[in-house]
């Protein structure tokens, strides 16, 4: 008979930990590509069903994620965006050169307004990147006014002249974006000098006040949170990281986003799981330096990075997404759900059409990725109460290096309901788990798999990968090789 692992969850619901924030199950949009243009914004001219000029397909696909923040305009591209090229009539706005991404032409059709209005009809809240790099204070301060500004002052007449009468609601402001980088290759100390005069002039009447979120570091730049976290002073609400993960690790030749072996699944395995690593080493930083817990953790930057779809402008990052995505997508909520105590935001790239997407469109059809089924099946953890649990998680082994086979994530929702994540990493053995939990008599599954690894959806086959839902009786559920499950209990 087929090996199977043999995992125990042992937990007590009346038990609980800290909140799983809503917005660790944020999104990330920028100007790249076709994320923006074609992937949500068509225009009101297109014949694309749309609503205000945004997909009406992607957006009604979106509103089941219940998408709770919006990173925009970037990444890279935030840090060359100058928010006046994005308002007033769209025929008369200037067209840029997106210098980060394939070089191509920007023509801002969707800047402010139109942004807002994704984010209002989403119900999400709105996380906007400033531009660090390469903008001015003022040109901030002024763009804070212009949206936040419920009085008189010329910039609030501006947007009433531009149709927009109330404020928008602005939660979360990002200062710039990996200063050690694109944002600028700065050191950290310059980084934290820079961060402390835009933040000063960030200055509104809104309530709540704005969470400013400082640019942190990424795989083998712990030293950012550290140096960050001692140095930024007052006012500082979060610092954010990135990690990507490459199958192969290397930038230069990442690895396929199909068609890859079993040996390339586990390195790939192997890669996303050293986000437990970071997390570890970054939130140690902040217990040292900021032991009352005040500056939160944002992973606003994560996901899968292969080489890009062949035949496809390299620059615009265009990758299929298979199981895999949707194994590695639930290796790492799970992480996060692990940390809810700091990690209180974080940031999947991206949303539509680049890198690990939620959806792929081609013209006007539209296809819902693995990636996408995991976050919906997932949407029950936004604001759960998280239940500590013991998990034996089994062993996934290649020589030297061993991996958990599943890790779990229980919680309990805000229908009251106790919910259980499961994945199983391990492509070849099942995994059999027992549920040590008092009074349980079976639950609702809802379970994610394919035949193969690399199993994915396409426009001519676009529902070959999607959950399907089946009950179970007892305390024990059986999870296939390389699935993902989330059980909702019956007592
Ligand atoms: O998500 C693509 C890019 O990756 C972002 O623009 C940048 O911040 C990161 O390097």
């Amino acid at each position: 008979a087929q090996a199977t692992h043999e995992i125990t969850v042992d937990a007590d619901p009346s038990v609980t930990g800290p909140v799983i924030s809503k917005n660790i199950y944020g999104q990330f949009a920028e100007h790249l590509g076709y994320g923006i243009y074609e992937g949500l914004w068509v225009g009101k001219d297109s014949t694309i069903p749309n609503t205000e000029g945004f997909r009406s397909d992607v957006v009604g696909a979106l509103k089941e994620l219940h998408v709770p923040v919006i990173r925009w305009p970037g990444g890279c591209f935030a840090d060359e965006y100058h928010w006046r090229d994005g308002i007033g009539p769209q025929k008369d706005r200037p067209v840029k050169v997106n210098t980060n991404w394939g070089g191509v032409e920007e023509d801002n059709q969707v800047g402010t307004h139109e942004i807002f209005t994704l984010t209002e009809m989403l119900g999400a809240d709105m996380y906007l990147n400033i531009n660090l790099g390469s903008g001015t204070v003022k040109e901030m301060a002024d763009w804070v006014e212009y949206i936040t500004a419920d009085n008189n002052s010329t910039l609030a007449q501006e947007r009433r002249k531009n149709g927009r009468d109330k404020p928008w609601s602005l939660p979360f402001i990002g200062i710039g974006n990996e200063a050690w980088g694109c944002g600028g290759h700065m050191s950290p100390e310059y980084y934290v000098d820079l961060y402390r005069q835009f933040g000063t002039f960030v200055k509104t009447s809104q309530k709540p006040y704005p969470t400013l979120v400082a640019s942190g570091g990424t795989d083998g730049k712990s030293e950012w949170t550290d140096i960050l976290s001692k140095k930024l002073g007052e006012r500082t609400d979060a610092i954010s990281f990135h990690y990507y993960t490459l199958p192969t690790g290397d930038w230069n030749d990442k690895g396929e986003a199909t068609g890859f072996d079993s040996d390339m699944w586990f390195k790939t395995m192997d890669r996303t799981y050293k986000m437990k690593g970071y997390l570890e080493e970054n939130l140690a930083f902040l217990e040292k330096n900021d032991p009352d817990n005040k500056i939160a953790f944002y992973v606003d930057e994560w996901g899968t990075w292969y080489n890009a779809l062949e035949g496809t402008n390299p620059g615009f990052l265009i990758q299929q997404n298979s199981l895999r995505d949707a194994v590695i997508t639930a290796v790492n909520l799970n992480l996060f759900h692990d940390h809810a105590d700091r990690v209180k935001m974080t940031n999947i790239a991206q949303m539509v059409n680049v890198l690990q997407a939620m959806i792929l469109t081609d013209e006007d059809k539209m296809l819902l990725t693995p990636t996408y089924h995991v976050f919906r099946m997932y949407r029950v953890f936004q604001d759960a109460v998280s239940v500590p649990a013991e998990v034996s998680e089994g062993e996934y082994r290649q020589g030297d290096v061993s991996l958990p086979a599943t890790t779990v994530s229980v919680a309990k929702g805000e229908d009251g309901g106790v919910y259980v994540a499961m994945v199983n990493m391990d492509p070849e053995e099942a995994s059999s788990v027992t549920l040590n939990i008092d009074g349980v008599k079976g639950g609702d599954l809802e379970l994610l798999t394919a035949n193969t690894m690399d199993a994915h959806n396409t426009f001519s086959k676009p529902e070959l990968v999607k959950p399907v839902r089946v009950s179970f009786s007892g305390t024990t559920v059986k999870l296939p090789p390389k699935a993902v499950a989330v059980a909702k209990l019956k007592f």
